[in-house]
Order: structure tokens, then C-alpha cells, then sequence
């Protein structure tokens, strides 16, 4: 692979999987697309060899730009997506232009350029909750909220590609990712920095003991780039943390590290329709060679003290548009 495209490679994950690729092959090339929404961050992009990294500002539900990037990539990576759940029970509407839309328009120009690999970075999201076991690449889908109900419509679309066409799409589904400059509304890099500022997290009630498996940034992004170049075009790929948590282990620890008490918790209204565990199998991955590294303590002591000394990340984006989501997110209930 020469020239990669990268979709989303502005935001949290997609920023760490421009470096990691431009880390790790000396010669590649990455063309970074993205819209620049309100996760969007050209911060996190800082230091990039910029000799072997173009940044191209465009919308992946814009068919024409999407195609112009496109042109003359071995491949295209898609990272770029609207991505908070409770954004999109407040609201579903840029889900869809983003995660369905946005998704059709890079499989059709893929297949219009005949771009020979096309992997679309999905979640675990989409399988549901389950209440024993862990969920294989051969289980159903069952997307209970819009934003998963959204990534498994993107999905789809991808998967028809492959069978109707022949496109060489892949899928991974990831779970729960931290690490560095992860935007303030996911749960760890909110609860970090509001216990760095003493104000309340708001753990939600009822949700307390639901479990997320946490997958380091940079795990998730080993995984995705071994599905890529190691993976069988039409197959999905789980890629998982291995490391299940309740929600109050995992805000005890943050408070821990930032050296705050429990009185710092705020228990607000559960999130509607709030999935209760998602856990999955990562075996077909494994059996690509792939194995998470990092130790879920040392992880989250990094992550957040990765906050903890670079409050000039975060500040300026906890501003603006992001205290009228707050207030509006949480109301009341958080002071
Ligand atoms: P993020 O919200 O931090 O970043 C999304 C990026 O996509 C931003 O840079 C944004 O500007 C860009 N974007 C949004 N809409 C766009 C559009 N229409 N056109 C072009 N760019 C657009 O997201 P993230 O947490 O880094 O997630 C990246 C991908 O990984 C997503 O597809 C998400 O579904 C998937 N994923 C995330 C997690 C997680 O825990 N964060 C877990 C599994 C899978
Ligand atoms: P989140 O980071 O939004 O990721 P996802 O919904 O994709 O799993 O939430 C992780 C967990 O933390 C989830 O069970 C909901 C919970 N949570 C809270 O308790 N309070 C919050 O303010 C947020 C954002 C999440």
C-alpha cells in the first residue's frame, strides 16, 4: 500500500491511525479527509510528517469530494462518522447524512476508481447488548440506539458492495476506545476532566454497574491496520479490549488518579434505552496475529494523566458549543 485514504482522520481514533500508519511504513503516503465538525480537531494532527500527509477539508456525504480524494488511493479507511450516542437520541438526523450516506458515497467511488481494499472501522455497538458470553462476527445485529442503528446501516450498504459487486470491503467492529485527545463528551475524557476541575461527573443512574470492554487507542488501531492488510475481503473483524468494567469501577479509577473523592459523583437520569453490556469475541482477529497490549491500570493512568498535562487540548474545546450540548445534555442535574 502506497497511498491510503483516511475519512475522520481529524478526530480521536482516525488522528492515532494517521500516525500509526505514518509511524509505521516509511513510505506511505495518507490522505486525510475530513469535515472538521465539532470533533474534528486539526490539534490532533500536531507534529505529523507533513512531507507524507495531505490534508483535504471535505464532507463524506459529498459524493463528488469523497471521489477527487479518492483518486490515485490503494485504499480508504473510514473513521469519519457522527459518534455520540446521546447525540443522536437527541437528534439522528447527521447520523444519517454521515454514518449511511457518508458510507454509500465512499463504497460507490471505490468502486467507480476500483480502489483495491476498503475497510469501514464500525463497532460493537451494533450487536446489542448481551447479557452472558460475547458476541462472534457470525451473530446477528441487533443496533439499539440511533448512532448504532446508523453504523450497522453503513455496514450494510458496505457488505452489499461486496457481495453485489465484488468491492473488497472490510469491517471491524471495535470496542470502547480511550486514550489521548478523545473529545470531552465520551465518558472517560469527561469524568477526567471534570475531576481535574472538581465539578461533578455525571454517572448515570441505574447505568452504574452496565459494563463497556475498554480497548487502548492504540490497540484498536493495531487491529484495524492487521484487518486491512492481513483480512479477507467481505469479512468482519471484532477487535476487542478484553477488558470488561462496570461503569463506577471505571469512575472510582478516574477519581482516584486525579486524586478526588466520591462526592464527586453525581448520579443523572439514565440515557434512554441505555445497553447494559456489550462484550465481544476478538478470536478471528487473534488468529490474524493481532493481541491488544496494554494493561487496562496502566491505560487509563496514562490516558488521564495525558489530560492532566494538556489542559491546553481540552480547555478551548470545553467552550462554546460544547457547554450548550452540557447544559443541555445534562441540565440541572450535573451542578
Ligand atoms: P470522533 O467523533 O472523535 O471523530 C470523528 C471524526 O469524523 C471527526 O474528525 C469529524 O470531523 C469527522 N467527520 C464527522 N462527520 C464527517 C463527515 N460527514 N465527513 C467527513 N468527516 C466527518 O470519532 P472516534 O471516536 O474517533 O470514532 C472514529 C470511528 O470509530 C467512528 O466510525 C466510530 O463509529 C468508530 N468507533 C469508535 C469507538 C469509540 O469508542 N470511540 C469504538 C468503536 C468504533
Ligand atoms: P460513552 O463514552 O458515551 O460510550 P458508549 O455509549 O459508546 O458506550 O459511554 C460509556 C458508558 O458510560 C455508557 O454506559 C454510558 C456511561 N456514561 C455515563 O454514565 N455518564 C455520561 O455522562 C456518559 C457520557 C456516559
Amino acid at each position: 500500500m502506497k497511498r491510503i485514504m483516511v475519512t475522520g482522520g481529524a478526530g480521536f481514533i482516525g488522528s492515532h491511525f494517521v500516525k500509526y500508519q505514518l509511524d509505521i511504513y516509511p513510505n506511505i503516503q495518507v490522505v486525510n479527509f475530513d469535515k472538521l465538525t465539532y470533533a474534528g480537531n486539526p490539534d490532533n494532527l500536531k507534529g505529523v510528517d507533513e512531507s507524507r500527509h495531505t490534508f483535504v477539508k471535505g464532507d463524506i456525504a459529498d459524493a463528488v469530494a469523497v471521489r477527487q480524494a479518492m483518486d490515485g488511493c490503494d485504499a480508504v479507511v473510514n473513521f469519519a462518522a457522527e459518534t455520540h450516542v446521546d447525540r443522536s437520541i437527541a437528534g439522528a438526523s447527521e447520523f444519517i447524512d454521515t454514518d449511511v450516506r457518508g458510507v454509500y458515497n465512499i463504497v460507490e467511488a471505490a468502486k467507480t476508481l476500483g480502489t483495491s481494499r476498503v475497510l469501514l472501522v464500525s463497532t460493537d455497538e451494533v450487536y446489542g447488548s448481551i447479557a452472558e458470553g460475547s458476541f462472534k462476527e457470525s451473530d446477528p445485529i441487533n443496533p439499539r440506539n440511533p448512532y448504532s442503528a446508523s453504523k450497522a446501516g453503513g455496514e450494510l450498504i458496505g457488505r452489499s458492495y461486496f457481495h453485489t459487486f465484488g468491492l473488497p470491503v472490510i469491517i471491524t467492529r471495535g470496542s470502547n476506545t480511550y486514550g489521548s485527545h478523545q473529545y470531552p463528551e465520551k465518558v472517560l475524557p469527561l469524568f477526567a476532566t471534570n475531576a481535574i476541575d472538581h465539578l461533578p461527573l455525571p454517572l448515570y443512574k441505574g447505568g452504574e454497574h452496565n459494563v463497556r470492554d475498554w480497548l487502548y487507542v492504540w490497540d484498536h488501531c493495531s487491529g484495524i491496520d492487521r484487518a486491512l492488510r492481513h483480512g479477507e475481503p467481505g469479512e468482519v473483524y471484532n477487535v476487542a479490549g478484553g477488558n470488561e468494567r462496570e461503569n463506577i469501577v471505571l469512575t472510582r479509577r478516574i477519581l482516584e488518579l486525579c486524586g478526588r473523592g466520591e462526592d464527586l459523583i453525581k448520579l443523572v437520569p439514565d440515557r434512554p434505552g441505555h445497553d447494559k453490556r456489550y462484550s465481544i469475541d476478538a478470536s478471528k482477529l487473534r488468529a490474524l496475529d493481532w493481541r491488544p497490549t496494554m494493561d487496562w491500570d496502566e491505560g487509563v493512568a496514562l490516558t488521564v494523566r495525558w489530560y492532566q498535562e494538556h489542559e491546553s487540548w481540552w480547555r478551548p474545546i470545553k467552550t462554546g458549543e460544547y457547554l450548550e450540548y452540557y447544559k443541555r445534555q445534562y441540565g440541572a442535574s450535573a451542578k
